[in-house]
């Protein structure tokens, strides 16, 4: 299977003030393949959605290079990519505008992309899709705050549907809503992905979710990738005291993942982005830091074919 989106040394730091830097996005690599969905997961605050942002050039990376399709992208007009790129936000509160209606948020892809022939054709479009994600035409014409949490989750996904993207950022689209209402949405996602053949970019801090959704993951501490592996390899053989970290946090413990290594508690919380430890980033919080750990930072390696690891200890 080919590459669909690519990036490489991926850098977005945030300057504030002439001396105060916040390196959201630290020197990132990896691929999406077309039609897998890759995971990314980690803690709130280490970079995730401004990384999600920025391969999608809504934000200007300030250094490495964003491949689509085998295209350098980095620099170039999006108008061209921004109907095959979507996202889906994290808070279906925050990003629907509460002053247009579910007709209108669902049509303005399709305005803006010239996708209706008609008004007519337009209207038929948006039922069309509504109908889609399990909502009627008869809400149509209703504001977001007369939908529910998991039903706005819906217009957002109708959104992103609207303009038949290939890639799609989904950034947390479930971490908002109650647990009852997550498996839909996820499932919604999941039924989509194989109709319309979409690839996925799944972000989230939960590993359950990730680890659900996903076919490759990718764990993520401080503007920085840790490990990469298939997802039950992952799962499973995970060596990386942080992913382990987040293996020991799965709350239902699963019984195959019992055996394969001991549990992992980090002490302390994490470091500012503004004061990054020297060496490793995972060193004040480490239960197996040594020397060297303080003295250089490790790298991403391949430990086995497809598996990934940046860790003095692990490699
Ligand atoms: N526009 C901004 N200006 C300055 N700092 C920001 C901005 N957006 C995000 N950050 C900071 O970048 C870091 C990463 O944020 P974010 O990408 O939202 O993380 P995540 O999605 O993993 O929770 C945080 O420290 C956050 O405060
Ligand atoms: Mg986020």
């Amino acid at each position: 299977m080919s590459k669909l989106v690519e990036v490489e040394d991926l850098k977005l730091h945030f300057k504030l003030g002439r001396r105060l830097c916040v390196k959201a996005v630290d020197g990132i690599s990896f691929y999406v393949k077309k039609g897998e969905t890759f995971g990314i997961v980690g803690e709130s605050g280490c970079g995730k959605t401004t990384m999600g942002k920025t391969i999608l050039r809504l934000l200007e990376p300030t250094g490495g290079k964003i491949f689509y399709d085998g295209e350098d992208i980095t620099n170039v007009n999006m108008q061209k990519y921004r109907k095959k790129m979507q996202i889906v936000f994290q808070d279906p509160y925050a990003s629907l505008n509460p002053r247009m209606t579910i007709a209108n948020i669902v049509g303005e892809p399709i305005d803006i992309h010239n996708l209706a022939a008609t008004p007519q054709d337009r209207k038929d479009k948006i039922n069309e899709i509504l109908q889609h994600v399990g909502l009627n035409s008869e809400q149509a014409n209703r504001f977001p705050h007369e939908f529910s949490g998991g039903q706005r989750q819906r217009i957002g996904i109708a959104r992103m549907l609207a303009i038949s993207p290939e890639f799609v950022v989904c950034d947390e689209p479930v971490s908002a809503l109650d647990v009852s209402i997550q498996a839909q949405i996820i499932n919604l996602l999941h039924q989509f992905q194989e109709e319309f053949g979409l690839t996925y970019l799944f972000i989230a801090h939960d590993l359950s979710i990730v680890r659900y959704m996903s076919n490759r993951i990718g764990v993520m501490y401080l503007g920085k990738l840790v490990e990469v592996a298939e997802s039950d390899e992952l799962v499973f053989h995970g060596v990386h005291p942080y992913t382990k970290s987040l293996i020991s946090a799965i709350p239902i413990p699963d019984p195959k993942a019992k055996n394969c290594g001991e549990k992992v508690i980090l002490s302390g919380d994490f470091p500012s982005l503004l004061n990054l430890p020297s060496g490793c980033r995972l060193r004040t919080r480490c239960p197996c830091a040594r020397e060297l750990c303080e003295d250089s930072e490790p790298i991403l390696q391949e430990i086995s074919p497809g598996h990934l690891v940046a860790c003095h200890n692990c490699q």
